[in-house]
C-alpha cells in the first residue's frame, strides 16, 4: 500500500505515483483511487495487461472495462468518432463520474471491449487519478478494483481485503467520494440511454442532453441488460440480504422472527432510523435527508456485515429520484432482487 496525498499538485513529484506508472508500463496492474471507488489499473492498449486485471478480479471475461483518460487526446485511437452530444456531455461533467460508450477505437485491446464495437470511456475527478494517468502516458483501462461479486472499494483498506497478494500495489488517497460507481450512458443510440444508474444523475443528464431513458433491462426482469455488467449478482455481502419496502417496525417484526429461529441478524438503516431497531448488527449508512451520504457509506456498510458474522440481513429502500437511483441500483443488485413489502 502506497500512500498519497489525495491534494497533491498537479506538478508536484510524487515518487509513489512514479513507482505506479512504472508497472504500469511493464504492463503489470496497480489500484489507484478515483472519485467514485478504487480502480484496477492496466494499459488498455496491453492484451497481457488486461487479462491480468480479469485474473486478480475473478471476472468474466465477457464484461467489458471502461477506460480512463486525462485529457480528451487521449481519446484518439480508443473511440473512432465523438457525436455532438458527447462532446456536450464531456463539456458538462468531465472530469466526473459519467462513463460515455461510444464507437469503439482501432487502438484498444479487444479484450477491453468484450469483443463489443463500441467502448466506455471516462476521465476521472481525482488528482491522483488523472496524475497516474498522465505520468503513465497511457489510458488505463479499469473496472472496479474488488474481487468480482464482491461491494466496490471504496478505501485502499477494501482493495487489500480482496487483493492483497495478487497485485504489485495499491495507490492509497484515502476514502473516495462519491461512494458508488459512475453512471454509465450509450452515446451511440437515437436517444441517450442510462446502462448503469451512478454518481451522475438523470436529472441532470437530461439538462444537458435532452430525452434520457433508462436502460429498460434496469427495470424490469424480461430484457436483458445492454450493460453486460448489469447481468450478474453484484455487490454482495456474505449474507443473504431482503430489502423491506415498509415501516420500521415491520422490519423489526421480520428480524425477530430470525431471532426467534436462532440466526444472528443484521439491520441495513440510516443515522435517522437506527435507534428503532435491536438486531446483532444495526448499521446505519449516511443519513435519510441527504442519499449523497448514503451513497457515500454504501459499500462500507455492506462489507461491515461480513465482519459482524449475521447470518441474515434486512435492509431499508430509498426513493429513487437523484442519486437515489444508484443506490436503489446497488442493493437490489445485492438482494438478487428480494424486496419484501409490508
Ligand atoms: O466509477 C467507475 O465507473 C469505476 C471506477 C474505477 O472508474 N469503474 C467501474 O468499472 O465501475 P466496472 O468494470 O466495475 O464497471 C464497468 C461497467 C460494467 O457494468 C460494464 O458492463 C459496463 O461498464 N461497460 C463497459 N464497457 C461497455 C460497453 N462497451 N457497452 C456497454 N457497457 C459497458
Ligand atoms: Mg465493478
Amino acid at each position: 500500500v502506497w500512500p498519497v496525498d489525495k491534494k497533491i499538485a498537479e506538478d508536484e513529484n510524487c515518487p509513489q505515483i512514479t513507482q505506479a506508472s512504472l508497472w504500469i508500463k511493464k504492463n503489470e496492474v496497480i489500484a489507484f483511487p478515483t472519485e467514485t471507488v478504487y480502480g484496477l489499473g492496466g494499459n488498455a492498449k496491453s492484451d497481457a495487461a488486461i487479462e491480468k486485471i480479469f485474473l486478480a478480479k475473478g471476472r468474466p471475461s465477457d464484461n467489458p472495462l471502461i477506460v480512463h483518460v486525462a485529457s480528451r487526446e487521449q481519446l484518439i485511437g480508443m473511440v473512432s468518432s465523438i457525436p455532438e452530444r458527447a462532446k456536450k456531455l464531456m463539456d458538462a461533467f468531465w472530469p466526473g463520474p459519467l462513463t460515455l460508450v461510444l464507437p469503439k477505437g482501432e487502438d484498444v485491446s479487444e479484450r477491453v471491449t468484450a469483443g463489443l464495437s463500441t467502448v466506455a470511456v471516462r476521465m476521472p475527478d481525482h488528482p491522483v487519478a488523472l496524475k497516474l494517468i498522465k505520468e503513465c502516458g497511457l489510458p488505463l483501462a479499469a473496472p472496479s478494483a474488488n474481487v468480482s461479486g464482491r461491494p466496490s472499494p471504496t478505501t485502499a483498506q477494501h482493495v487489500h481485503e480482496d487483493l492483497n497478494g495478487r497485485i504489485p500495489g495499491i495507490l492509497d488517497g484515502g476514502v473516495t467520494g462519491v461512494g458508488v460507481e459512475s453512471t454509465v450512458v450509450d452515446c451511440t443510440a437515437e436517444t441517450l440511454v442510462i446502462l448503469r444508474p451512478g454518481g451522475v444523475t438523470k436529472e441532470q443528464l437530461e439538462v444537458v442532453a435532452g430525452e434520457t431513458m433508462m436502460d429498460p433491462g434496469l427495470l424490469n426482469e424480461q430484457a436483458a441488460p445492454k450493460s453486460p455488467g448489469m447481468k450478474y449478482t453484484h455487490y454482495a455481502p456474505n449474507a443473504p440480504l431482503f430489502l423491506v419496502d415498509g415501516s420500521p417496525s415491520f422490519l423489526q417484526e421480520l428480524v425477530d422472527k430470525q431471532k426467534g429461529a436462532g440466526l444472528k441478524t443484521g439491520v441495513l438503516t440510516t443515522e435517522e432510523n437506527a435507534p428503532f431497531y435491536k438486531a446483532d448488527a444495526v448499521i446505519p449508512c449516511g443519513s435519510r435527508g441527504k442519499l449523497e451520504s448514503v451513497a457515500h457509506h454504501l459499500y462500507d456498510a455492506l462489507r461491515a456485515f461480513n465482519e459482524s458474522g449475521v447470518d441474515i440481513i434486512y435492509g431499508e429502500v430509498f426513493p429513487k429520484s437523484g442519486v437515489g437511483a444508484a443506490i436503489m441500483n446497488r442493493l437490489e443488485k445485492s438482494a438478487g432482487g428480494q424486496i419484501i413489502k409490508e
